[in-house]
């Protein structure tokens, strides 16, 4: 059966903060349409992965002393990573794309200059701010006070030669395509976009920089590197095989169906990206879904409130389809949701535990303990079956209408009508009153089948949200694959007369609310960050290292330099004739006055670097920690020119 094929993908995940819950969100949505279009018989093609350059990557991988390159392998491959995530949440992507894969840097450099010859991308001049020490190029919104935030220095007007794109020659075809309807959804975000950004004037977009070298080098402009929003966006083409031979489905699966993709973002997604579409000449993604954003007891998660819910915690906790299921019942996709964890146990305690996991459980051990896990053939029908036996045939197509237009929490809550229904069929039927009698054998046997119908039904629906516990269940109630299949959702009495259930372990336990309540809020909010994997530098072979002289020094003289908020300036005894100058940025953290005298380390074979003007003539050894710069002191018995191996 094939219906077509279905592109869907979800944001490549910036791997320059920790991985939380919010991000988990659009992945497990996406996973899930993605597994109900299967269902449907859709070829469906899932794409997800993850967006690397840019600056922000460079400085976090320059802190950590690492590469660029070594900083996101860790993240994305190293333990506890994002591939590692993808694969407990149970994702079922059918491709993961990596920025800084081979095929995608070649791609964006012939994407680039495709536009480039176009005329849609041309140089110009990019204006920024200057911090003429540190030799750092800032935006006006990368300033701390109106100065530099590496230094805190002042910082002066500068320019940057760069690349633009022509974006306000396609104002107009985008405002045409953002009022088609269907194309931004929710609706809602139509009018934000046209007010905020179409209508005040879209101007052209600055898609190269000089001042930083982590990104898509621009191959005909050396010095240059691409936009990390163009090197991202044409992700979702890359990953097909535009201008590559890695993978050859362009054809095939261009244009997406859908990209799903947070609040934040759906300005690139719905501006720049259709118009560097249509810049290329290809078909525009025939629709943007813009979902919400999770917030953590009413705040905006983030690292630095300690409200980051870590998703590892929890599925390892309660599971990996208790929390899928949370994530897409409880909060509508398209509005922003309030996660807490009194709202978490509540929900799997009421619908896992209680509706689903319940019901199954009673019903399979009814099975068993009146007829020995078999159904006999022989039935007896009731009136009092009719509302129940109705509600489940129809539930595939209400659940249709609302999976169709990405509400998975109302599709949700449609299952869990019938399993509501199921379950006061149980106590108007009371089955355990009908089993005194021999004679209602047969209308037990109906009872028994039609939850077991029902059960079976709603568990086909369930699937694309909470897959392996679909499958348990499908196996307690002795539904063969033949009777998981969508098509097979849209019959009631698809099951043998037969039916053969099999007990197993209750699928949701419930849990002690008070109990884990504590435990939960402990975890989430009064847990101190898990101590971040900094990796090690990589290794040097002996020879290099001894390449690298350090000499015990005595501090004779030391000063402040002149304008600098930064530097001091030492003169050192270092054992030689001559004493050595030394220009040191810590001038924040000690006063000259209390450092001349001391014993400290230096490396004295550093080639000599001006600052400010002022020669050094080596480096001061000094450990950073967290917050501030300590130097290292040693024994004043030590003697001056001392080597240190
Ligand atoms: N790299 C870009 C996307 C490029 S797509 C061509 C990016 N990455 S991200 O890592 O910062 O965010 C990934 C996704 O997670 C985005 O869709 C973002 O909206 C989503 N979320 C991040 N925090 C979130 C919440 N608290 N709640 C819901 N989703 C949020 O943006």
């Amino acid at each position: 059966m094939s219906n077509g094929k279905f592109y869907i993908t979800t944001p490549i995940y910036y791997p320059s903060a920790k991985l939380h819950i919010g991000h988990t969100y659009c992945t497990v949505a996406t996973d899930a349409m993605a597994r109900y279009m299967r269902m449907r018989g859709y070829d469906v093609m899932f794409l997800t992965g993850t967006d690397e350059h840019g600056q922000k990557i460079e400085q976090k991988a320059r802190e950590a002393g690492v590469t660029p390159q070594q900083f996101v392998d860790n993240i994305v491959d190293g333990p506890r990573g994002i591939r590692d995530l993808w694969k407990l949440m149970n994702i079922s992507n059918d491709r993961f794309i990596r920025t800084t894969d081979d095929y995608h840097v070649e791609a964006i450099q012939k994407i680039f200059k495709k536009m480039y010859e176009k005329g849609d991308i041309y140089k110009g001049k990019y204006k920024g701010k200057y911090c003429t020490p540190c030799e750092s190029f800032w935006t006006e919104t990368q300033l701390v006070d109106g100065k530099c935030p590496d230094c805190g220095r002042e910082v002066v007007d500068a320019e940057e030669e760069a690349y633009f794109f022509r974006l306000s020659k396609y104002a107009d075809r985008v405002q045409a395509l953002l009022e088609t309807p269907g194309f931004l959804e929710p609706a809602s975000r139509v009018n934000e976009m046209i007010n905020n950004f179409i209508k005040p004037g879209l101007e052209d977009l600055c898609v190269s920089r000089t001042s930083f070298t982590w990104g898509v080098p621009v191959d005909f402009d050396p010095g240059h590197v691409v936009y990390v929003w163009i090197d991202a966006l044409s992700n979702y083409i890359t990953a097909l095989g535009y201008m590559n031979e890695k993978y050859d489905d362009f054809e095939k699966y261009w244009p997406a169906d859908v990209h799903f993709v947070g609040k934040e973002i759906v300005r690139f997604h719905s501006i720049i990206w259709p118009a560097m579409l249509m810049s290329m000449e290809l078909p525009m993604p025939k629709k943007i879904y813009g979902h919400g954003w999770l917030n953590f007891n009413g705040e905006k998660m983030s690292k630095s409130r300690g409200n980051v819910v870590d998703p590892y915690i929890l599925a390892e906790r309660y599971g990996v389809d208790t929390l899928r299921f949370f994530l897409l019942r409880e909060f509508p996709f398209g509005s922003d949701g309030n996660f807490t964890n009194e709202l978490l146990i509540s929900r799997i305690n009421i619908d896992l535990a209680n509706s689903l996991g319940n019901l199954v459980s009673r019903t399979v051990a009814m099975i068993e303990k009146y007829f020995g896990g078999v159904l006999p053939a022989a039935r007896a029908a009731d009136p009092m079956d009719d509302e129940l036996i109705a509600m489940a045939g129809a539930l595939r197509g209400i659940y249709q209408q609302q999976m169709d237009k990405f509400a998975f929490q109302n599709a949700i809550v449609e299952v869990f009508k019938v399993l509501g229904r199921a379950n006061k069929y149980i106590d108007e039927t009371m089955p355990w009153m009908l089993a005194k009698d021999e004679a209602n054998r047969p209308r037990l046997a109906s009872v028994m089948y039609n939850l077991l119908e029902t059960i079976r039904i709603c568990t086909i629906l369930l699937k694309p949200i909470i897959p392996d516990s679909c499958e348990k269940i499908f196996a307690q109630i002795g539904a063969g694959a033949e009777l998981t299949t969508w098509d097979s959702a849209a019959v009631f009495g698809s099951m043998p007369a037969e039916a053969a259930v099999k007990k197993g372990e209750a699928v949701f336990p419930r849990i002690d609310v008070e109990k884990e309540l504590a435990a939960l809020n402990e975890l989430t909010t009064v847990q101190e960050e898990p101590k971040e994997e900094v990796p090690v530098k990589p290794q040097i072979a002996f020879d290099e290292f001894d390449k690298v002289e350090m000499r015990v020094c005595k501090i004779l003289e030391c000063e402040n330099v002149k304008k600098s908020k930064k530097l001091l300036r030492f003169k050192l005894d270092d054992g030689s004739a001559q004493p050595r100058q030394i220009l040191s940025g810590i001038a924040e953290f000690y006063k000259p006055e209390e450092l001349v005298g001391k014993t400290v380390a230096a490396v004295v074979n550093l080639a000599p670097r001006k600052m400010m003007g002022l020669e050094s003539n080596g480096m001061l050894i000094s450990a950073e920690a967290k917050d501030r710069c300590h130097l290292l002191m040693l024994d004043d018995a030590i003697p001056a020119g001392s080597i240190l191996c």
